[in-house]
C-alpha cells in the first residue's frame, strides 16, 4: 500500500470546498506521456491552480501503470523545484482515476497512490450503479482517497470510453445518490460528450464565418441539480472546446477532422462559476499536440529528432492550459 500523502498529492475535497465557495473549477487534465505532464506542471505552477492529474485505464494501458505512477510522483518533485526557481507557491496536485469501471481497478490506483478515483456506473441501472459506487466509496474512505460517481451517460466514443447516445442526469435521482453512496463530487450529463465531435451537424447552426455553433448545454437541469444538492461538488467530463485555430492547422498539415466541434469556453466559465467544481479536458490536448506536429511534419520534413516536434508541440499544451486556468475555469491564482 502505497499512501498518497506520501507521494505528495493531495484528495480533491479541500481543492473543490475552495473551488465552489470561489466560483471557478479545478482543472482536470489526461495525461498519457511526458511531455503531456510536463506541460500541465508548468501551466499549473506559472498560473498558480490547483491541478488534477488525471489517469485513464487506456494511459495505464499505454504508458505501464508503474511507470505512470513514478511520472505523476515526478510531476511532484518537478513542480517542487519549479515553484522555489520562480519565487512562487507550491501548487496542490490529486491524482485521480478517471472513468475507474470496476471496483477492482479503483482499488489497485488507491494501493498505488491515486488520492482520488472516480468510479463510472452510469452505464448500470440505478441500483446497481449506487451498489458499485458506495463499495468503492467504502474503501477508498478508509485511505481518505475520494470519490467520483457518475450519473447520466455521455455520448462520445474514445477508447475506453464509450456511448452512442446521451443520457441527461434526472435531478430526481441526485438526493437518493449522493445520500446512499457517500460520493464526494458527481459527475453529470447536460450536453457535454467525449472527442472532437461532441455534436451531429443537424443539432448546430453556423455563425457568418460558416463556423459550426453547438446548442446550448443544458444549464436548466444543472440549476435543478444545485437545487437538490445545494453546495456538492459537480464534475463535467467532456469539456474540451476542440479550439476552431488547432483544428485549421491539424487540416491545413493533411489532417480530417469532420465536423469537429466541441464545448463554447464561455459556456465552461458559466458552469465554473456555479457548482461545477472540477472541469476534464483531454480532447484539446491531444488536438494540439496533432496539430504542431502536422505542421512540423510538414514544414520540415527533414527533421527526425523528437524533441524536435515533441518540444513545439509541449509549448502548445503549455499555452492552451494557462489560457483555460485563467480565461476559462478561473482556477488561476488560486493556490
Ligand atoms: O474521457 C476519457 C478520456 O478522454 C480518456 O480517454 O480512455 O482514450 O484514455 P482514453
Ligand atoms: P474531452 O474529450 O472533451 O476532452 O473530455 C475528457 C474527459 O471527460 C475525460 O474524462
Ligand atoms: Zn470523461
Amino acid at each position: 500500500m502505497v499512501a498518497y500523502r506520501d507521494l505528495g498529492f493531495v484528495n480533491t475535497r479541500e481543492m473543490f470546498k475552495k473551488a465552489g465557495a470561489g466560483g471557478y473549477a479545478i482543472p482536470a487534465y489526461n495525461f498519457n506521456n511526458m511531455e503531456q505532464i510536463q506541460a500541465i506542471v508548468i501551466a499549473c505552477v506559472e498560473t498558480q491552480s490547483p491541478a488534477i492529474l488525471q489517469v485513464s485505464s487506456g494511459a495505464r494501458k499505454y504508458a505501464n501503470q508503474t511507470l505512470l505512477k513514478y511520472l505523476a510522483q515526478g510531476a511532484v518533485a518537478m513542480m517542487r523545484d519549479l515553484a522555489r526557481e520562480k519565487g512562487l507557491s507550491e501548487v496542490p496536485m490529486s491524482l485521480h482515476l478517471d472513468h475507474g469501471d470496476t471496483f477492482e481497478l479503483c482499488k489497485s490506483c488507491i494501493e498505488s497512490g491515486f488520492s482520488s478515483v472516480m468510479i463510472d456506473g452510469s452505464h448500470h441501472s440505478f441500483a446497481d450503479n449506487i451498489a458499485l459506487t458506495k463499495q468503492v466509496v467504502e474503501y477508498a474512505h478508509t485511505y481518505d482517497v475520494t470519490v467520483e460517481g457518475e450519473l447520466g451517460v455521455l455520448a462520445g466514443i474514445e477508447d475506453e470510453v464509450q456511448a452512442e447516445h446521451s443520457t441527461y442526469t434526472q435531478p430526481e435521482e441526485v438526493i437518493e445518490f449522493v445520500k446512499k453512496t457517500g460520493v464526494d463530487s458527481l459527475a453529470i450529463s447536460i450536453g457535454t460528450s467525449h472527442g472532437a465531435n461532441k455534436f451531429k451537424l443537424e443539432q448546430c447552426t453556423r455563425n457568418k464565418d460558416g463556423v459550426l455553433v453547438p446548442p446550448e448545454l443544458r444549464f436548466d437541469i444543472l440549476e435543478e441539480i444545485e437545487k437538490k444538492i445545494p453546495g456538492f461538488p459537480i464534475v463535467l467530463h467532456g469539456a474540451s472546446s476542440v479550439s476552431v485555430e488547432a483544428v485549421k492547422i491539424i487540416t491545413q498539415y493533411g489532417g480530417v477532422l469532420k465536423d469537429a466541434i466541441g464545448i463554447p469556453e464561455d459556456q465552461l466559465r458559466r458552469a465554473a462559476r456555479s457548482a461545477v467544481c472540477k472541469i476534464n479536458i483531454d480532447s484539446d490536448g491531444r488536438l494540439w499536440m496533432t496539430a504542431l506536429i502536422r505542421k512540423i511534419f510538414a514544414e520540415k520534413p527533414s527533421e527526425f529528432d523528437p524533441r524536435k516536434y515533441l518540444g513545439p508541440a509541449r509549448d502548445a499544451l503549455i499555452t492552451m492550459y494557462k489560457h483555460k486556468n485563467q480565461n476559462v475555469l478561473g482556477s488561476a491564482g488560486k493556490v
